[in-house]
């Protein structure tokens, strides 16, 4: 996190910008990368160690701790009013695979700070304060995405999550239960409410020289694997037109998906992961499974290029002689958050003075999820070029300190 000289806001510092940095610090030490990143992907032994360290914390201020059965994390500092609903904030812990240290953990972090800080200030909120680190948010290891948010919410059976497997076959059920047995603790109450706080993952803010934002909507997301069946044969001695080639088949359609993105600007997809087998450089390719993501901004165009994808791997599956099934994983619509939420956040960022605006989210988040229980909302504060997955990931004091007086002010109206 870079120095940066704090600009003075119109009122007093709520949050301590020293305090913040000390956490982000100690929290990125599990699963840190020489680079300065993070590899900490869901449920893995760096994820499990950072977690006890979350609960620790939560332990040591007598916070109420509570872990459901899919390893979503709750903790809760109690309001005046015992039958009143909580304000849930926070984010997830879980990273990319050599990702960056503020995706998920600053929103995390935050809202501990946020705990800390009413504590400080011995001030009692009507409603309980809940921060919540939700599992598996990335989706990197195991699909999909946003699982532990998606179940909370009943948008994905815990079954079905608990079912997924990670490349060496170990189940999201197995990896929990080598950490805990769950659920464990007081389990969540319904919340009244949940804001987010996270990086924006992109350029705009910074290049707007913006501190803060209230996010208005995220795009829609579509996530389906393609698994391309051919014939292994030898390199050597077979010609093209014996061959059955997965790969070539799989390969036409990472073409089509580039195309696709050039033909309509909103459009956003991603061929992030594609695995051969046998894998071996001289036998023809007899697998070739993608894993992909697909983004649009409106669901009519999203669901058409998702056909439009799945429509060309048929037609050049049987033009090379190979089979495809198709996998789908997620399919989000785009949503916009509940405007009360946006409004109590744009009043905060102009109480502190702060340059800020209302953004829409590329990047998908757990409030995707949450917002289909409860009123959400969502700040953004601007990453250093816009990176994000990646280790070069980044962000100054100045937007850390405004993301999180923002949020400290948001929760104290929603807790009132
Ligand atoms: O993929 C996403 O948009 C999120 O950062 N996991
Ligand atoms: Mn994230
Ligand atoms: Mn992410």
């Amino acid at each position: 996190m870079s120095d940066s000289p704090l600009t003075p806001m119109s009122v007093d510092h709520h949050v301590d910008i020293h305090r913040l940095r000390a956490l982000i610090n100690e929290f990125s030490s599990f699963g840190s990368t020489p680079a300065g990143g993070l590899n900490r992907t869901a449920l893995s032994t760096d994820d499990f160690a950072v977690r006890d360290h979350l609960l620790s914390i939560a332990q040591r201020h007598g916070w109420e701790w509570g872990i459901d059965e899919i390893g979503n994390i709750f903790i809760t500092r109690w309001g005046s009013d015992p039958q009143a609903a909580p304000v849930f904030i926070g984010s997830h812990l879980d990273s990319q695979p050599d990702g960056g240290r503020f995706d998920g953990s600053y929103g995390v972090i935050a809202g501990l700070l946020v705990l800390e800080t009413l504590e400080m200030r011995g001030i009692v909120t009507r409603r309980p304060v809940t921060v919540v680190d939700w599992t598996n948010e990335e989706g990197a290891v195991f699909s999909p995405s946003m699982m532990g948010s998606a179940v909370y919410a009943r948008r994905l059976a815990s079954s079905a999550a608990k079912n997924a497997v990670n490349g060496d076959g170990l189940s999201v059920a197995e990896a929990l239960a080598s950490w805990r047995k769950l659920p464990a603790g007081a389990q969540p109450r319904a919340p009244h409410s949940y804001v987010e706080l996270h990086i924006e993952q992109g350029p705009i803010l910074e290049s707007r020289g913006q501190v803060v934002a209230a996010v208005r909507g995220v795009q829609g997301i579509s996530q389906f694997d393609l698994i391309f069946l051919g014939q292994a044969a030898h390199a050597g001695t077979t010609p093209v037109e014996l061959r059955r080639d997965a790969l070539v088949a799989a390969s036409r359609v990472v073409i089509a998906a580039d195309q696709a993105m050039r033909e309509d600007t909103k459009l956003r997809v991603t061929v992030g992961n594609l695995s051969v087998r046998p894998g071996a450089r001289n036998v023809v390719p007899a697998q070739a499974s993608l894993h992909i993501d697909l983004r649009h901004p409106d669901r009519r165009a999203q669901r058409q290029w998702v056909d439009t994808l799945v429509e060309r791997a048929r037609k050049e599956a049987e033009q090379s002689g190979v089979t495809v099934d198709v996998h789908h994983v997620l399919d989000q619509a785009p949503l916009s958050f509940d405007g009360s939420i946006i409004e109590i956040i744009q009043r905060a960022i102009d109480h502190l003075g702060l340059s800020g605006t209302v953004l829409d989210s590329g990047a998908g988040h757990d409030a995707m999820q949450i917002s289909s229980i409860a009123p959400t909302g969502m700040i953004f504060i601007p990453c250093v070029g816009g990176i994000s997955h990646a280790e070069a990931e980044d962000i100054t004091d100045e937007w850390a300190h405004a993301g999180a007086e923002v949020l400290f002010e948001t929760v104290v109206e929603l807790a009132r």
